[in-house]
């Protein structure tokens, strides 16, 4: 029975695999940590929290929110002194590539002081298995498409990118002088219901539908490798019920004696954005909230390419897949469907 802390827990991905943990059932306790910051709109995140708060009711898990900062080490050695989480998933971070670029300080609050912050905590108390997020934007402009997680990674386009490069190192570093069991994550443009609404999908669905102009980089010729959140918080639990150990598998960075891991979550099947943006156009006219006749591309400003953006984001998943017998399978046709449904249902 296990104790589980989730940073970032009243995030996109954090309350999704909250939830799936709390009907799971078989967890000990679970404590969400978050501290509920504006970047996008708190009533989103509250939202999400009640959704838990009603599924930890029907739960057998102990579950507890905290609000509260990752960088507040009292806070954190209170906690993880009082629950001695056997496992970490540390999702909690200033995402956005482009707000790294003009918050730089906040970025670097969250995404380095405070992951150092829980990476010490972890090894204060022994921690079994560190998961942690890192991001597709560690491969920049110059890794080999598919990305592989043992490519080079070091010449980062944004501080976003950076500050996750930064996080992986320090995991890495961690891992091999405490032998700390440490997982990164590199999620690709992840999306689905309750999203985050910085993302271009949820964007450009609210743009639409309130009548205003999208703006599409780089004139829709990027591609990405949309993942739909399932599959994500999939891939998580996967990872949780087997932490790396000395030589255990393949390694994805480092030598086999360290007992951390790197695995892509994405779905492998990158799209050119101007084909997104029709997929994304029908899939709201068919939840009825946009009008047969609508035309995105009339309503979409096609724009120059973006400082800190890449031009394609594309996963190979075969080390996940190896590793865990699991690679994303939700096509974005239904991702997107089920998006849209949510969307009509939320006045966010
Ligand atoms: N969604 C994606 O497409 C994607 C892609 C790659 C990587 N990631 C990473 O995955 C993780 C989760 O992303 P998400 O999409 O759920 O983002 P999110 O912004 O929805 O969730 C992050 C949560 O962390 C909280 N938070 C931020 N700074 C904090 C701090 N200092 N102390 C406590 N809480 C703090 C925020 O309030 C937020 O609720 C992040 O680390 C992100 O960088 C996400």
């Amino acid at each position: 029975m296990e104790r589980i802390l989730v940073t970032g827990s009243a995030g996109f991905i954090g309350s999704h695999l909250v939830g799936r943990l709390l009907k799971e059932g078989t967890a000990a306790c679970i404590v969400g940590l978050d501290n509920l910051n504006d970047y996008y709109p708190v009533s989103l995140k509250e939202s999400r929290l009640h959704a838990i708060d009603s599924l930890a009711a029907a739960s057998p898990v102990a579950y507890r929110f905290v609000k509260g900062d990752i960088c507040d080490d009292d806070l954190l050695e209170a906690l993880f002194a009082q629950y001695h989480f056997d496992t970490v998933v540390h999702l909690a971070a200033q995402a956005g590539v482009r707000y790294s670029l003009t918050h730089p300080s906040v970025c670097l609050e969250s995404n380095v002081r405070g992951f150092y912050a829980v990476l010490g905590a972890c090894r204060r108390h022994s921690v079994g298995h560190l998961i942690f997020a890192s991001s597709s934007s560690v491969y920049g402009e110059s890794a080999p498409v598919p990305f592989r997680e043992d490519a080079a990674t070091d010449h980062p386009v944004s501080l976003y990118a950076a500050s996750k490069m930064c996080d992986e190192l320090f995991a890495y570093t961690y891992s091999k002088l405490y032998g700390i069991p440490a997982t990164g994550l590199r999620f690709f443009s992840v999306y689905g219901p309750a999203g985050r609404p910085d993302m271009a999908y949820f964007k450009f669905s609210q743009q639409w539908l309130r009548g205003e102009e999208a703006q599409l980089y780089n004139e829709g010729r990027c591609r990405r490798d949309f993942t739909y959140i399932d599959d994500v918080v999939e891939g998580i639990v996967r990872v949780m019920a087997g932490g790396p150990s000395a030589g255990s598998t393949a390694p994805s960075l480092g030598e086999a004696s360290v007992p951390f891991r790197l695995y892509n979550i994405g779905s492998g099947r990158p799209v050119v954005m101007l084909d997104f943006i029709r997929m994304l156009q029908e899939a709201l006219q068919d939840a009825g909230l946009l009008p047969p006749d609508f035309d995105a591309m009339a309503h979409t400003r096609l724009m120059p390419m973006q400082p800190g953006d890449v031009t394609t984001t594309y996963a190979d998943v075969s080390a996940l897949r190896r590793d865990f017998g699991f690679a994303p399978q939700t096509s974005l046709q239904e991702g997107l469907r089920r998006f849209a449904e949510w969307m009509a249902g939320h006045p966010f």
